[in-house]
């Protein structure tokens, strides 16, 4: 695991952004694995910067994101289709049929499985992963349990990230309590991880996360088996490790 550790939310964005850019300047097709919430907001802009001052193309990546509500409509604001239209998608020049996330909208969950899982298996491997971090640990939407799970499935969603998740709608009703998302193959599969962690709400299941026990109740702690994680994280993230732990 490489750690790199920086002093602010803007800083971590900048990193962030720096090692993708960097990746599709590498390979022009390059298989994005993205992340939605508020953690990768800064990374997106930054990454729609870095096209318009003629420094990368996206052109030809392709990309597939983690998570999507069950029964939110792309044109629903609280969709993650539409958040990543609306912070990604929409500033960058990666072509709209080259995106992929589960659909939502597809009561069917056996079939809208299986054909994710059919699609990120045919582009495989991601070649990089954003990944952030929910309040309880959880990675795309893969919520504390008392296992692992490979593949996409459909998730219950906890109470804990209903309510962190609220602020994108006007209600807490209004949040669906299940949702379509990866599993854990694709990710550990991928060939590079880049985890981001802002914020001291995060110190405690960060630190869980990277030196706790890997356990499916701590979702992130399966991280410390990739082969390439690199962690970007902030002051406030890192609060609960001591100095000089990595
Ligand atoms: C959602 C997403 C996760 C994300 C998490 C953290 O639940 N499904 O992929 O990592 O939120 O969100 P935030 O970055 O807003 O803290």
């Amino acid at each position: 695991m490489k750690m790199i550790a920086v002093s602010n939310y803007d800083e971590m964005s900048r990193r962030a952004a720096e090692l993708v850019v960097a990746q599709v300047q590498k390979k022009a097709t390059t298989l994005l694995g993205l992340a939605t919430g508020g953690t990768p907001v800064g990374t997106y802009a930054l990454m729609a910067e870095a096209q318009r001052r003629g420094e990368v193309t996206y052109a030809q990546c392709r990309s597939v994101n983690l998570d999507e509500y069950l029964g939110l409509a792309p044109e629903n604001p609280a969709s993650y289709r539409y958040f990543m239209q609306d912070k990604l998608f929409n500033h960058i020049d990666i072509l709209p049929e080259n995106t992929h996330l589960p659909n939502g909208t597809n009561q069917d969950a056996v079939a809208e499985c299986a054909r994710y899982d059919a699609l990120v298996d045919s582009l495989a491997p991601i070649d990089l992963q954003i990944l952030g971090m929910g309040h309880n640990g959880h990675i795309a939407f893969n919520e504390p349990d008392d296992h692992f799970v490979a593949g996409t499935h459909l998730v219950d969603l906890g109470a804990a990230t209903i309510d962190a998740n609220q602020r994108f709608f006007d209600r807490r009703e209004d949040v669906p309590c299940q949702a379509y998302t990866m599993g854990m193959g694709p990710i550990l599969q991928a060939e590079q991880v880049l985890l981001l962690v802002s914020g001291d709400e995060k110190a405690e299941i960060l630190h869980q996360s990277l030196t706790g026990p890997i356990t499916p109740q701590v979702p992130g702690s399966i991280l410390q088996l990739h082969r390439n994680l690199t962690v970007i994280a902030d002051a406030a993230a890192l609060s609960k490790f001591s100095v000089g732990s990595f």
